[in-house]
């Protein structure tokens, strides 16, 4: 393993987990590398697919790298995606440029039997690379953040097989078939704590955990497939490695963020946009960091109305350890000038 830099506060952002108010917040942006930025559609041709690029650490290293060259984030993202789990368990994940990822779904038990466990964590060991170099490459105030799928979110892609919006097969499982679910959540709570851990071994400041689709559940059910199996994944995460803040994005379902931030543990919640900001201030924990929200078709407009916006949410969460960045990843139709715009006015503002 690589000897990790001395961390504490010299990380504006590790900072504000030591529940620190940092004036200027600490800024980056959820999926802040990727095709909105023309050097990576530049550098995405030197591979053949997504998985290919993705497993590849001279080019991830450098996806990372490009939204801080070009904006001065306080943080990278590790450049992997949620779906190398499912691919590196033996299932069949393409991507399309224009359908997004498919996956050949899984029907049956036995589908779910034949993934792979431990030579996923082989499969992977690229991406363990990929954040190797990049802390080495980042300079001692710029944090690392890792992350993985929640595994609900995993699992209802791998259920599903695509997914833009419909993921009626997958809430067929909640519904109907809550053993097969359970076989598959608990493989991926394995296979995702190993994976989170390596990543925090490898150098990774930070982890994030990705539940883009938790808002699909009821509330019964978001406990179940939301809640109980990301508090499994912190514990065993906690106890291999325990300083390492975890940030959680449970998008969707206001209603169950109080109980997943106080089940679950989490260091810090990643609000989507429709949070309000002053509810979140009176509702959230002290102690628990608050990043967010900005509304992603806020940044691609632009104009007064963002420089509005994010006056509102620097003055919402001006007495509060938090970390500015959106409500949802940041869209490919994103104007550059619009994110150089909300680095500056961050920056100045507060
Ligand atoms: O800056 C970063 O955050 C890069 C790392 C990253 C990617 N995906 C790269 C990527 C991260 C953190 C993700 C997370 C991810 N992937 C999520 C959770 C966050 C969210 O947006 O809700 C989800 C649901 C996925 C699954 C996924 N991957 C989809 C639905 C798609 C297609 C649509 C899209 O958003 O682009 C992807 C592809 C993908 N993942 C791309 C990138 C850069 C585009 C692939 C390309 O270059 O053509």
């Amino acid at each position: 393993m690589i000897k990790q830099q001395p961390k504490t506060n010299s990380q504006p952002i590790l900072s504000v987990f030591q529940n620190n108010v940092s004036r200027p917040p600490p800024i980056w942006l959820m999926r802040q590398a990727g095709r909105y930025l023309p050097e990576y559609r530049d550098l995405r041709q030197q591979a053949k697919t997504f998985i290919d690029f993705c497993h590849s650490p001279e080019l991830a290293v450098k996806a990372s790298l490009q939204p801080l060259e070009r904006f001065n984030f306080d943080a990278a993202i590790l450049f992997a995606d949620i779906l190398l789990i499912p691919e590196a368990m033996g299932q069949k994940v393409v991507f399309q440029e224009t359908k997004g990822p498919v996956l050949q779904p899984l029907n049956n038990r036995s589908d779910i039997d034949g993934l792979y466990d431990f030579n996923a964590d082989q499969r992977l060991s690229n991406v363990i690379k990929t954040v190797q170099n990049l802390r080495l490459s980042l300079d001692s105030r710029q944090t690392l953040i890792g992350f993985a799928g929640g595994v609900w979110t995993v699992a209802a892609y791998m259920i599903q097989g695509h997914g833009k919006t419909d993921f009626s097969r997958a809430l067929e499982w909640v519904e109907h078939r809550p053993n097969d679910l359970k076989l598959l959540i608990n493989r991926l709570v394995e296979v995702t704590s190993r994976y989170l851990i390596a990543q925090a071994k490898a150098g990774a400041d930070v982890l994030q955990i990705f539940d883009s689709w938790a808002g699909l559940l009821n509330n019964d059910a978001y406990e179940r497939w939301c809640i109980a199996p990301t508090l499994k994944i912190i514990k065993a995460v906690r106890e291999a490695v325990p300083n390492v803040p975890i940030i959680g994005f449970p998008r969707g379902n206001t209603e169950m963020l109080i109980p997943y931030i106080l089940k679950t543990g989490v260091d810090g919640i990643s609000l989507d946009s429709n949070v309000e900001p002053l509810w979140a201030v009176e509702h959230i924990p002290e102690g628990c960091v608050v990043q967010g929200n900005l509304d992603p078709q806020v940044l691609v407009a632009g104009g007064e109305r963002l420089i509005k916006k994010v006056k509102e949410l620097l003055l919402a969460f001006e007495k509060r350890p938090y970390i500015f960045n959106l409500g949802h990843g940041i869209v490919p139709e994103t104007p550059l000038e619009n994110v150089a715009k909300l680095v500056t006015v961050v920056r100045e503002m507060g």
